[in-house]
C-alpha cells in the first residue's frame, strides 16, 4: 500500500516553493524596517500553556490540539498558534530585561485538528509578528501599517480591515452578564453550540456562523456601549492613529476572536477572494495580562498571525495550493558525449560554479538527444556539447537557447561570457 500525506496536510514543492519564498522573503524586509527580530520558538509545548493562555473552552483547546503524552507522562502539544510560545519564551529568557519594547516576529508551521476545507488545513503556516512592552494604541497602528506595507508589496489588492475592542477586566464581566441574561431569554432559537457558550463563554456566540442562531445575535447588545472610560479613549486612540496613515477600518461589533486572551484592541483582515467562511487572512489583537497568566512579568502585548495558505491562495489566484512541479533553469546545461567528457564536465561544472555559475550535468546517464530534451524542459540559458574535439582543442560552443545563436570560448572566458549575456 502506498503511504501518503496525512489529511489537511500538504508538500510545498519546486515551482510552488518560490511564492513562499517571495512571501517569506518581503515579510522579514517588512519586519526589518519596523525593528522586529526573528524569534524561533519549538514546535512543541506543554498543554497547559495553550490551556491556559488560548482558553479552556475555546475551539482550539476543546477539540483542535494534537496532544500526546510523553514518556514520562507529561502532556505535550504542537502548536495550535504562535503568541503564546512566544510570551513563553519571552518570560524564560527575562527579554523584559533587555529592553523596554521587544519587537518579535517568527514564521512557520502550526498544527490544528480542523477539517480540512479550502484554506483551512492541518498543518498551516503562519507569519506572526508580537510586540510586548507597551499598551500604546499607536504600536497597534503601527503594527497594522506595517501589514499593510507588506500586503502592498505583494500586490495584494482586495482586503479589509476589520477592527473592534473587546473591553477589559474593568468592564467585560457586566457586558457578559448582561450578554448571558440576554441569551438565556432565547434559549429556544439558539444552536446546541451557543447554548453551551452562553454558561460558559457568552462573547464566543457573537462568532456563531449558524443561520438559525443569526436573527438572536443581530439584536444583542454591543460591547462598545459596555466599555469602561478607559478602554473606550484607547480604541479611540487606536482608530485615530489608524486615521493619520490613511488606513481604513471598518468598526465590527461581532469581532470577538476565538482565542480567550484578547483584551481591548482586535482585528481581522479579510478578502471577499477567500470565499464566505474562510474569509480571515490576519487576525490579531491586543493581549495585556497574558504575561501574568503565564507567571511572567506584567506586559502589556499586542500582535497579529497571517495564514501563509490563504496568502499564497490569493496571491496565486489558484483554488488549490499546488502549481505544476517546475525545478530550476540552469544557466548552462553541459551535455556530455561520454565518460571522458562526463568527467570533464564535472570539474568544469565545479570551476564554473565557485564563479557563481549555475552549471547542470545530467547525472541520469542519458544519451546526448535526451540530455537536450532535458535541457529544454529544465529552461537551460545555454548549453554546451561536450565531446572529444572539444577536449582537444579546448574550445566550446556555447548556444544559447532563446534564439540558438552559437558562440565559441574557451573554458576561461566561459563565465564572463555567461555573465555578460545573461
Ligand atoms: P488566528 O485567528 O487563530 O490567530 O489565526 C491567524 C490566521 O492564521 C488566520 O487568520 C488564518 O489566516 C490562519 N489560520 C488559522 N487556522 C488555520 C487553518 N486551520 N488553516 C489555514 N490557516 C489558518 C492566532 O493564531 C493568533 N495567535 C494571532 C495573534 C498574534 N494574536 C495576537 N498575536
Amino acid at each position: 500500500m502506498k503511504v501518503q500525506s496525512i489529511r489537511g496536510t500538504h508538500d510545498i514543492l519546486p515551482g510552488s516553493v518560490e511564492l513562499w519564498q517571495e512571501i517569506e522573503q518581503q515579510a522579514r524586509e517588512r519586519f526589518r524596517l519596523y525593528g522586529y527580530a526573528e524569534i524561533r520558538t519549538p514546535v512543541l509545548e506543554e498543554t497547559e500553556l495553550f490551556a491556559r493562555s488560548v482558553g479552556a473552552d475555546t475551539d482550539i483547546v476543546r477539540k483542535e490540539m494534537y496532544t500526546i503524552e510523553d514518556s514520562k507522562g507529561k502532556s505535550i502539544t504542537l502548536r495550535p498558534e504562535g503568541t503564546a510560545p512566544v510570551v513563553r519564551s519571552y518570560i524564560e529568557n527575562g527579554l523584559s530585561n533587555e529592553v523596554p519594547v521587544a519587537k518579535l516576529y517568527y514564521i512557520g508551521p502550526m498544527f490544528r485538528h480542523e477539517r480540512p476545507q479550502k484554506g483551512r488545513y492541518r498543518q498551516f503556516h503562519q507569519i506572526g509578528a508580537e510586540v510586548l512592552g507597551s499598551d500604546n494604541p499607536a504600536i497597534e497602528a503601527e503594527v497594522i501599517e506595517m501589514l499593510f506595507d507588506l500586503l502592498q508589496a505583494l500586490g495584494l489588492q482586495d482586503f479589509n480591515l476589520l477592527i473592534n475592542s473587546v473591553g477589559c477586566p474593568v468592564c467585560r464581566p457586566a457586558y457578559i452578564n448582561r450578554l448571558r441574561e440576554e441569551l438565556r431569554l432565547h434559549a429556544g432559537e439558539l444552536c446546541e453550540e451557543c447554548l453551551r457558550r452562553t454558561e460558559t463563554n457568552p462573547l464566543r456566540v457573537l462568532d456563531c456562523k449558524v443561520p438559525s442562531c443569526q436573527p438572536v445575535i443581530e439584536r444583542l447588545p454591543v460591547i462598545r456601549d459596555w466599555l469602561c472610560e478607559e478602554c473606550r479613549e484607547h480604541f479611540s486612540l487606536f482608530q485615530k492613529y489608524l486615521a493619520s496613515r490613511e488606513i481604513a477600518a471598518e468598526v465590527c461589533p461581532r469581532l470577538v476572536r476565538g482565542l480567550d486572551y484578547y483584551v481591548r484592541t482586535t482585528f481581522e483582515i479579510v478578502s471577499r477572494s477567500l470565499g464566505p467562511t474562510q474569509n480571515a487572512l490576519v487576525g490579531g489583537g491586543r493581549y495585556d495580562g497574558l504575561s501574568e497568566l503565564l507567571g511572567g512579568p506584567p506586559a502589556k502585548g499586542f500582535g497579529f498571525a497571517m495564514g501563509m495558505e490563504r496568502l499564497v491562495l490569493l496571491l496565486s489566484g489558484r483554488s488549490e495550493l499546488g502549481a505544476p512541479f517546475k525545478v530550476p533553469a540552469p544557466e548552462i546545461f553541459l551535455v556530455h558525449l561520454d565518460q571522458a567528457a562526463f568527467e570533464y564536465a564535472l570539474g568544469l561544472a565545479s570551476r564554473l560554479r565557485k564563479e557563481g555559475v549555475f552549471a547542470y550535468v545530467d547525472f541520469a546517464g542519458k544519451s546526448v538527444k535526451s540530455q537536450m530534451r532535458q535541457a529544454n524542459r529544465q529552461n537551460a540559458k545555454f548549453t554546451c556539447v561536450i565531446g572529444e574535439s572539444e577536449l582537444r582543442s579546448g574550445s566550446f560552443t556555447l548556444k544559447r537557447m532563446a534564439d540558438g545563436v552559437q558562440t565559441a570560448v574557451t573554458e576561461n572566458q566561459i563565465a564572463d561570457y555567461l555573465r555578460r549575456e545573461l
